[in-house]
């Protein structure tokens, strides 16, 4: 891995060791190739049936298949880590989310960045205001996944409650609605959802994932949940503040 980018400047990951755990999925996808182009050496875990998602990373990252709240899966991966970063996700009904957010709270090296992914509807300290309709439609959504075993959203809060309650160097990054297509730059954020700032609820995925790798150089972030918005949306034009980084 070249130490510096065509322009001669030093990469930020030179030397650093980035683990993207749920490497292989559509988010996680975009955290490599983020993490590549900033230099980071980077380990992806990914279940065994989804390895061939990495194929166009082949050579340049190592791949850790297995499942990612497997315990053993999560220490190997995670081993002489930076940072590690974690795709939160409730599938199924057998604590999947919670089972990776412990893995990796157990077995992350002391000091390393820790950024997890999740959506709006997780809440740190309860001054999140959401839109009815948006309340409405998670609930409704979030127990007829649960009836089917398909998704258990509650195991995404416990998995969230266990990292805001950890003493390790975190950041939660929660998304709006994603939409594909090509990068806008770094999404503005805000402590709380309910902010104006957020109101465009809509962020690219590129650029959420961008956000989640660079959160790990950014130390302000660390122990915030800031919730995200793309920062070309009519929202962030009409309230992001200006000037430097933080809360919009
Ligand atoms: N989608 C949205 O609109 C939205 C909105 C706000 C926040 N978010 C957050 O963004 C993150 C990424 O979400 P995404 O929707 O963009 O999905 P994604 O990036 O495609 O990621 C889905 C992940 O779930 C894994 N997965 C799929 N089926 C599974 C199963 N049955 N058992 C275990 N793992 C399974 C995938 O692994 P494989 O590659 O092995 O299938 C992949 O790692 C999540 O943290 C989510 O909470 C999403």
């Amino acid at each position: 891995m070249e130490p510096t980018g065509a322009d001669g400047a030093e990469r930020p990951g030179a030397g650093k060791r980035m683990c993207i755990v749920g490497a292989s999925g559509k988010l996680g996808r975009y955290m490599v190739q983020h993490a590549l182009d900033r230099g980071y050496e980077v380990v992806g875990v990914c279940r065994e049936q989804s390895v061939h998602k990495l194929a166009a990373f082949e050579g340049r990252i190592t791949v850790v298949p297995g499942a990612t709240d497997s315990d053993a899966v999560v220490a190997r991966a995670v081993h002489g880590c930076d940072a590690v970063l974690t795709v939160l996700v409730p599938w199924g009904v057998h604590h999947y989310a919670s089972g990776t957010a412990q893995a990796v709270l157990d077995h992350a090296r002391p000091g390393a960045r820790l950024v997890f992914s999740c959506g709006w509807h997780i809440t740190r300290d309860g001054e999140d205001v959401y839109s009815r309709r948006f309340t409405a439609y998670a609930a409704v959504l979030g127990r007829l996944a649960k009836l089917a075993r398909v998704v258990d959203v509650d195991d995404q809060v416990e998995a969230c409650r266990r990292v805001f309650a950890s003493a390790t160097r975190w950041t939660v990054v929660r998304g709006s609605d994603l939409e594909e297509g090509d990068g806008q730059g770094l999404p503005v954020w805000s402590r709380h959802v309910g902010d104006p700032v957020l109101e465009s609820s809509l962020t690219r995925r590129v650029d959420y994932a961008r956000f989640m790798v660079e959160a790990v150089e950014d130390d302000a972030l660390v122990r915030e949940a800031p919730a995200i918005v793309g920062r070309l949306t009519p929202s962030a034009l009409a309230y992001a503040r200006t000037d430097a980084d933080g809360p919009a």
